[in-house]
């Protein structure tokens, strides 16, 4: 197969990106910034997610993936090209692109991917299911036979899988993520103290002070936002005593949909996973105690993966360089011309 390949993980947040020579060829936000009048974009990533919330009416901030799919397929496209180019460089042959998708996207939404890779400047696609990549990124070998629970916390997705022998024996996506646990920091300070916060405020809250088990000692950070009463900024603390009860109610909900997807697996296939305990990965895998939390409710052991937030990326690495896996679960890279009479085979996912 002529011209490189890049494995993609276009996430709600992250876009990860690799090469057969380069785990981490990109490592970027999901976020364009474009001009409202023109519609042509500035900034993409990083420098564009900053101005998320900071820029005048002249410049829109866009993420292009909601709840694991794409919702904004002009600027998944360009987001796409970009980075395409610039991993390519000067290469003459177009590249064979492999995407990560979500456990029960539809045909659909897949067509969307297949389109906005190839569109984007890939001369053949293949589609994984991100989940298989997240479990062999936190080292679920594919030789293990019996099977092993993943769970990947993502922004505003959550999937859970259970891998066997390199399939994904039992899989589901469930379309809550870290994200919540910012919109209830937003929600609660509007609300109980009459602040007002943008996106990136909570997440700072979040990624300093947040919990999943209500801390033994009490942690706070000094923030500013706007007051509510006459419009003008203000500097405040808060804790992570005060911020529990929300953080709280959403890891509660994430947890009883979470068991609700564990109750229609199998016994055989959920107990011998049980056995082995469930490895967390994702960005969200980082919240303080998360494991710790699972674990109680779940009842089942609960570990954190190293790096939970390239764990998916490095499976991606490994499924592109190893054809054992690819061939295993009928991944292939297609042409553009042919998707649409191959898209009745990846049915399956
Ligand atoms: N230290 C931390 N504590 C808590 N949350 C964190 C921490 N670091 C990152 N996160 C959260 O992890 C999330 C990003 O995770 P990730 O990169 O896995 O998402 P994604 O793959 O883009 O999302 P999705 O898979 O849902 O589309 C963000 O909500 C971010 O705030
Ligand atoms: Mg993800």
């Amino acid at each position: 197969m002529k011209g490189m390949k890049i494995g993609v993980d276009f996430g709600s947040y992250s876009l990860r990106m690799c090469t057969e020579s380069n785990q981490n060829a990109v490592d970027e936000m999901s976020a364009a910034a474009f001009s409202s009048d023109s519609g042509e974009p500035i900034v993409y990533g990083r420098r564009a997610d900053v101005l998320d919330g900071r820029t005048d009416t002249d410049i829109s901030v866009t993420k292009m993936i909601k709840n694991g799919v794409i919702s904004d397929f002009t600027y998944a496209e360009k987001i796409l090209t970009a980075y395409f180019s610039r991993v390519c460089g000067a290469r003459i042959y177009k590249p064979n692109v492999l995407i990560t998708l979500p456990f029960d996207v539809t045909n659909i939404e897949k067509k969307i991917f297949l389109d906005a890779v190839t569109r984007a400047g890939a001369g053949r696609a293949c589609l994984v299911e991100g989940i298989l990549a997240s479990a062999l990124g936190v080292g679920i070998s594919q030789e293990k036979v019996g099977g092993r629970m993943i769970i990947d916390l993502g922004h505003q997705t959550t999937e859970i899988g259970i891998v066997s022998m390199g399939t994904v024996a039992a899989g589901a996506t469930v379309r809550h993520g870290s994200f919540d646990i910012d919109s209830a920091i937003i929600r609660h300070l509007k609300k109980d103290r009459d602040i007002i916060i943008g996106i990136h405020t909570a997440k700072l809250i979040k990624h300093k002070i947040a919990s999943a088990v209500k801390r033994e000692c009490e942690t706070s950070i000094m923030t500013s936002g706007k007051s509510g009463i006459d419009d003008m900024p203000i500097s405040f603390e808060v804790t992570s005593t005060e911020i529990f009860p929300f953080v709280d109610e959403q890891i509660s909900s994430l947890i009883s949909e979470i068991h609700s997807h564990l109750q229609n697996i199998s016994p055989e296939l959920l107990s011998d996973a049980a056995d082995h305990g469930i490895t967390l990965c994702g960005g969200g895998a980082l919240l303080f105690d998360i494991a710790e939390r699972f674990e109680k409710e779940l009842d089942i052991r609960c570990s954190v993966a190293e790096n939970p937030e390239k764990a998916r990326i490095s499976g991606i690495y490994q499924i592109m360089k190893n054809r054992e896996i690819l061939e295993n679960n009928g991944y292939q890279f297609i042409f553009k011309d042919n998707i649409r009479d191959r898209l009745k085979k990846y049915d399956k996912i």
